[in-house]
């Protein structure tokens, strides 16, 4: 068997594996066997694609790429492991929009260094190639750059408001209508002017649809990210002609859209709009004027409360996140329930800041996974629910997204907390959530505010209770 048909063979087994991993990680159960598969095939991958890129003519230069390889993968390992580890869950999104823009740049450089190779090749076969040298770029461009203006906004290093430039939609027309003209002309004669052209095209591209993004809508866009990082991934596999780096772009490609449509169908958004950059409603400014009057509580008649109630359904937010309040809110659960109260958790699809983010804690303080309902599940019987805790939670519990038509999150569906008999909410201040805007909750007569670190407060019923 020679060197290409053992690795085309390593390539079957790695794709599997990842195959088996995005189904494993489908579901909470098997979601710790899916990151081995996914461990195991990229072991596999890279094994084998080393082994090959030096399995021809040793020579010095050989050993020399060889050094330089094992320096960058140490360099890299140890960088990629330390950030892992050291990262809080509530910085996990903008860490992974950082790592999407590495695979963007990777596109590039790899894109470039294809143009070098186009003068050495047949006429037919320059005209395929300097194609897929214009198409990596082009994606890689928009990710790299559209992936740090999603991290400079996640992490607040930018404003979360949307960028609304006149004719914003026709920009970005333009820029498509720009590529396919560059695209065509480079094939004709692959000039550098054009590659640095189509260049600097895609990465304003890339900025321009990510900052006309509004908060709100940031989810969608770090999925959408993913989705082109893939992409971006594929096209270099066509470029390097590694069958493997096409299979596993295209399944990052496609899992990443499929996400992005599950979480614009749970937001009420327009999948082809957010694609493309389009949604660019204006947010309202923050620290909205207060619609009424607010009323304050305290742990103890919380606590009084909740030991007469029934029924209670948690649901909980970003702030349970930051607090690290998971574990005596699961704590709380399992008192209440060996009380004999009906407790049950609501979780709504882009609570936190990341898909799954709210589930992931949840589990952490094993919290049984019965008792964790979606929206969708626990919704309708919110208004049979004695007492809810809103525990760090705003944005996906707000009302106006259902009562107020010109919201910027209007249609977004929301936990319908307020129509429960009494809604407790911990947080600490009035200020509004993510997208920034003011939430008439606060307002309702059937809602009290518990202010102070959601963590203090919760330990603070447990120990009145
Ligand atoms: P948010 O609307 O972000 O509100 C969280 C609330 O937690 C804040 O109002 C804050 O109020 C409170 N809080 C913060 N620290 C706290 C602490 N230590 N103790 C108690 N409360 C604390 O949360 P949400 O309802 O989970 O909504 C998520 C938002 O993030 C949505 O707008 C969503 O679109 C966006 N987003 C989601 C994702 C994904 S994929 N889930 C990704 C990016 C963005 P105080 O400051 O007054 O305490």
């Amino acid at each position: 068997m020679t060197v290409q048909a053992i690795a085309n063979a390593a390539y079957v087994a790695a794709a599997l594996l990842f195959i088996m991993s995005l189904a494993g990680l489908s579901k909470h159960e098997t979601g710790r066997t899916g990151i081995r598969y996914g461990v195991a095939g990229m072991a596999i991958a890279m094994a084998a694609t080393i082994w090959l890129a030096f399995s021809g003519e040793w020579s010095d230069s050989s050993l020399i790429g060889l050094g330089l390889l094992i320096v960058a993968l140490i360099v890299g390992g140890v960088i990629g492991f330390w950030r892992a580890r050291v990262v809080a869950m509530t910085g996990m999104p903008e860490l992974i929009a950082l790592f999407h823009s590495f695979v963007g740049l990777t596109a590039v450089l790899v894109g470039w260094n294809g143009a070098l190779h186009v003068k050495e090749m047949s006429a037919a076969l320059a005209a395929v190639h300097s194609a897929e040298v214009f198409i990596g770029v082009f994606i890689g461009a928009i990710t790299f750059t559209g992936s740090i203006v999603a991290y400079l906004k996640l992490s607040a290093k930018m404003s979360s408001k949307p960028l609304i430039l006149p004719g914003r939609n026709y920009i970005n027309l333009a820029a498509l209508a720009g590529f396919v003209g560059l695209t065509v002309a480079y094939v004709i004669t692959p000039e550098l002017g054009l590659l640095i052209a189509v260049t600097v095209l895609a990465l304003a591209l890339g900025w321009h649809l990510v900052a006309s993004i509004g908060g709100g809508d940031m989810p969608v866009v770090v999925s959408m990210l993913n989705s082109y990082s893939g992409w971006a991934a594929a096209a270099t596999g066509f470029l390097l002609s590694n069958n493997l780096l096409i299979v596993t772009g295209a399944l990052v490609g496609s899992s990443g859209a499929y996400l992005s449509y599950i979480m614009c169908k749970a937001m009420n958004r327009s999948f082809v709009s957010v694609i493309f950059g389009g949604y660019g409603i204006e947010a309202a400014p923050q620290g909205e004027e207060e619609t009424g009057e607010h009323t304050e509580t305290d742990a103890a008649s919380v606590a009084e409360l909740l030991s007469s109630a029934k029924t209670v359904v948690i649901t909980p937010g970003y702030g349970m996140a930051v607090a690290q309040a998971q574990y005596p809110v699961a704590e709380l659960a399992k008192r209440l329930r060996e009380k004999g109260v009906e407790v049950l958790f609501g979780i709504h699809p882009v609570a936190g800041r990341l898909p799954g983010h709210m589930n992931v804690l949840l589990a952490e303080a094993k919290v049984p996974y019965d008792i964790v309902l979606e929206m969708d599940e626990i919704n309708d019987d919110l208004a049979k629910t004695q007492v809810v805790l809103v525990i760090g939670a705003n944005d996906t519990v707000n009302p106006a997204a259902t009562e107020n038509p010109s919201s910027p999150i209007a249609g977004m569906p929301v936990l319908r907390v307020w129509e429960a008999e009494n809604v407790i909410v911990f947080k600490r201040s009035m200020a509004s959530g993510y997208a920034g805007v003011a939430n008439p909750l606060f307002f309702k007569p059937n809602a009290k505010m518990l202010f102070g670190d959601a963590k203090e407060r919760v330990n603070d019923i447990l120990k009145a209770l």
